[in-house]
Parts: C-alpha cells; structure tokens; sequence
C-alpha cells in the first residue's frame, strides 16, 4: 500500500480483513507507568480510538468492534467505572460530527440495562444520526460479555420454542447468529489484542471460533497506525483453513 502511514508494508487491498475486533487493553498499566492515576490512560485511549477508527476506515475495513466495558469491569472502584460510563457521551460529543462525515454507523452491543442514561443517552443519539451511512461499521461493545450474550440468545430461543414458532430440530448455527448481538455482522476475521494479555476475557466467544488472533505487547494508548497495519499484513500472510487443508 502507498501513500499512507503504513509505509514499508505493503497491505494487499483486496484481501482486507471485513470485520476487525480489538480488546483495547493496559490503559492503566500505561498510566501507572507514568505516575498517573488509571483514568489518565483511559483518557488517553480514547485518541488512540480515534487514530484506528480512521486507520481502518482508510483501508476499507466495513466493520470495526471495540471491546470498552465488560461485563466483569464493573468490579472496578466506583470512581473508574464512572469515569469510564462518562467516556462514550465525551467521545461522541468531540467525534459525532466527523463520524457523520466520514460515513460511519454507529451500533453498540451489550446488556444495555445496566448502563447509566448518560452513557445509553449519547450511544442512542450516535446510533439514530448514523443509521442511514454506509461505510465503516463501528461498533462498541459497552458492558458486554460473550457468556451474557449466550445466555441471552438461548433465553429467546428458548421462547420461541416455548411459543411454537420454532421447532428444537431447526435450532441452527444461523439461528444463534439471529440472536447474539452482533446479528448482520460478519464473524470478526481478525482479532486484536494490547498490553501483552493473551486471552479473550470473555469477549465475542462464539463470532471468534475461527478468527485470526494477533497480540500485541503496546499498551493500548500507545497502539498506533503502523501497528495496526502490521497486524493486518500478518493477517494477509496466514493461511486459514476452517478446518480443512
Ligand atoms: C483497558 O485497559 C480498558 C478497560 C478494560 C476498560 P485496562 O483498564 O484494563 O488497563 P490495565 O489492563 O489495567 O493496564
Ligand atoms: C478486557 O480487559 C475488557 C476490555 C478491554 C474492555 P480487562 O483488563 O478487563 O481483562 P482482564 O481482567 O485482564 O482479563
Ligand atoms: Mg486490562
């Protein structure tokens, strides 16, 4: 590829993977590491969200998904759980406007109960002024657990057996996609992950049976374009074989 920030690699850009998901981790190890509080790395995040929502929407990738909240991260001290729920409304109040220009549709997937109205307010408003664009799907997993979601498909699922709408002998792959919250999407054909952590932490367990991992030992706010790009060049050298030869 030329003329980008990706110089050196050459990206092949017919071969770019569709669906993206990063597990956007070490922001508090990288503010540790400066004598910051936590917060301060996520703050910092939030421009490195900025920088690979662009990178990727430049290359072409149609869907990008960003693992935010888990469901686990409400274990947190109060004040970083609130300062992270505080995170979406002051993200999308700097880049709604040029998410609207660049084309980008905005989703989000996760248990939406939990969330504070201020949180759930700014996604609502991000996800009705995009809904009509075509381009890059970004989508952002706030307060989202793969096994929550399971548990959730299979509770609809089985209540529409319960209703005879549908019979146990056609319960499908394609019948559990109809209901995850990822539904209309592609499986994710490469994951991401920062900060040197190497496990999925209960993130889209199912969309990523075949997937392709890629790790990185950068904390997520030092995370950049280039690295981005690296990830997707090896991704280009691999060959996947679902299994067969
Ligand atoms: C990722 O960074 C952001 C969230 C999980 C919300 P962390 O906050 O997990 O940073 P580390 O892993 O403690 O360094
Ligand atoms: C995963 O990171 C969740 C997000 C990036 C939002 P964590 O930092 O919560 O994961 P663990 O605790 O290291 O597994
Ligand atoms: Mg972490």
């Amino acid at each position: 590829m030329q003329g980008k920030e990706g110089e050196g690699l050459s990206l092949d850009l017919d071969n770019i993977p569709q669906h993206i998901a990063i597990i956007m981790d070490g922001n508090g190890r990288w503010a540790k590491k400066r004598g910051l509080p936590r917060v301060a790395g996520h703050r910092a995040g939030m421009k490195t969200v900025k920088e690979i929502t662009r990178a990727a929407d430049d290359i072409g990738v149609k869907a990008l998904t960003l693992y935010a909240f888990s469901t686990e991260n409400w274990k947190r001290p109060k004040d970083e759980v609130e300062y992270l729920m505080r995170l979406p409304q002051e993200y999308l109040l700097s880049e709604l406007n040029e998410l609207i220009e660049q084309n980008v549709q905005v989703r989000m997937l996760g248990n939406k109960d939990q969330l504070p109205d201020y949180t759930m307010n700014a996604v609502f408003e991000a996800q009705e002024k995009t809904k009509q664009n075509t381009g890059l799907v970004l989508n952002f997993a706030l307060n989202y657990g793969s096994r929550d979601e399971m548990l959730h498909a299979i509770r609809c699922i089985a209540q529409e057996v319960k209703n005879d709408n549908l019979d146990i002998q056609d319960i499908s792959e394609q019948t559990m996609n109809q209901y995850l919250f990822t539904e209309g999407l592609p499986d994710p054909d490469l994951l991401i992950r920062t900060s040197g952590e190497v496990r999925l932490s209960n993130f889209m367990l199912w969309q990523l049976a075949y997937s392709e991992l890629w790790f990185s030992e950068v904390y997520w706010p030092d995370f950049t374009r280039e690295e981005f790009y690296q990830a997707i060049f090896e991704y280009q050298h691999r060959s996947r074989r679902y299994g067969g030869v």
